[in-house]
């Protein structure tokens, strides 16, 4: 990716009481502990300043701004892997990096310069690089967000914004293969809506349905599409795929689909492997069907967060339609070996994606 220059002007302020000797580094529960520091910075009146890396903790704001009651909020998810060296690398920043613009500019947020980004994300993990974890399966998330610090209540896009940087040490999201329901009456996003946008409200509004699958003992959703409930869009917090005849299939981008960062590593690292792709249309009937028939040998969820986690059994209408045991699942477990060993640089970075 392009270099990050030195031209920044960052003030760093060290924390006097460092939590990382208290702190065991391995399988953490996701994003409950965080480092030492944050990077922030502010734009006001049209200009970004105030570029700062300082001991993580509460920020003091109006609590009349925007991002509160309107959710004028976007944020990504990365991960920083340590390599065999001891050195930290920060996986594909430039594909997030570009996504976040793309959710500011759907939500009428100011873009953000590369250089704030990651000059500002390269600092705070600098400082807090033994924050990093070494165990297998384990890294340093990273969750930048920016969000409206207007303190108007007018409903229009703010003028100002702030742009945080959090880091966490964090083991996979998920420890377990998901039961998911597919779901046919809420929906995730609309045709001209933002559900591709990495957006507070897109999550906020997953909450009860959620709650609802769960009480029904299922521990995701795959939503559907908004028109028809015919098609499947995404599981979870995460894009969607398929093993169909030793080939994956996954629902193809579009306004109501998220362009996941894992789903295009994964789509890269099967293609290198020799799989088949499709991306398209994938209707719910097809799905059960496929399953019913042995074509679906696998199905698995992909994200930042979730990385490949396994699908064990899909509900639909109140039955349970059970898959391949997820311990043998030999597309998806070659996919995820290769994209990890290219994370914690185990194999060449054929990609060019470790930074
Ligand atoms: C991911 O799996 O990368 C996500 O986006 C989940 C995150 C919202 C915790």
């Amino acid at each position: 990716i392009t270099a990050v220059t030195d031209t920044l002007d960052i003030k760093i302020t060290k924390t006097s009481q460092s939590k990382l000797a208290e702190t065991e580094l391995t399988d953490l529960p996701f994003g409950k502990v965080f480092t030492d520091h944050m990077f922030v910075a502010d734009y006001i009146n049209g200009e970004w300043k105030n570029f700062e890396v300082l001991p993580y903790g509460p920020i003091p704001m109006s609590p009349a701004i925007s991002a509160l009651h309107y959710g004028q909020a976007i944020f990504e998810g990365m991960k920083a892997y340590r390599l065999p060296d001891g050195s930290i690398s920060v996986f594909r920043a430039d594909k997030n990096f570009a996504r976040f613009n793309k959710s500011a500019t759907r939500m009428a947020m100011t873009n953000i310069p590369e250089e704030v980004f990651m000059k500002g994300i390269a600092a705070l993990i600098n400082l807090d690089r033994d924050w990093a974890p070494s165990a297998a399966n384990n890294s340093l998330y990273i969750r930048p967000t920016l969000f409206a610090m207007d303190a108007v209540l007018g409903v229009k896009a703010s003028a100002d914004y702030k742009f945080v940087v959090l880091t966490t040490p964090a083991g996979p999201y998920y420890n377990k293969p998901l039961r998911v329901k597919i779901e046919t009456h809420y929906t995730r996003g609309a045709d001209g809506g933002v559900g591709a946008a990495k957006t507070a409200g897109n999550y906020a509004m997953s909450m009860l349905p959620t709650q609802q699958a769960q009480a029904e003992g299922y521990d995701q959703l795959i939503w559907t599409d908004a028109k028809e409930h015919k098609y499947v869009e995404e599981s979870g917090t995460a894009n969607l795929m398929f093993v169909m005849d030793n080939k994956i299939v996954t629902p193809e981008v579009r306004e109501t689909i998220l362009d996941g960062v894992t789903r295009d590593t994964v789509l890269e690292v099967a293609k290198s492997l020799g799989y088949g792709i499709e991306e398209r249309r994938v209707s719910v009937e097809e799905v059960l069907e496929k399953i019913a028939s042995g074509v679906l040998t696998e199905a698995f969820a992909v994200g930042t967060a979730a990385t490949i986690t396994q699908i064990a059994e899909i509900g639909f209408e109140g039955t349970i339609h059970t898959l391949n045991d997820p311990a043998n699942r030999p597309v998806s477990a070659a996919i995820a070996k290769k994209v990890n060993d290219i994370r914690y640089g185990l194999v060449p970075d054929e990609f060019g994606w470790n930074w």
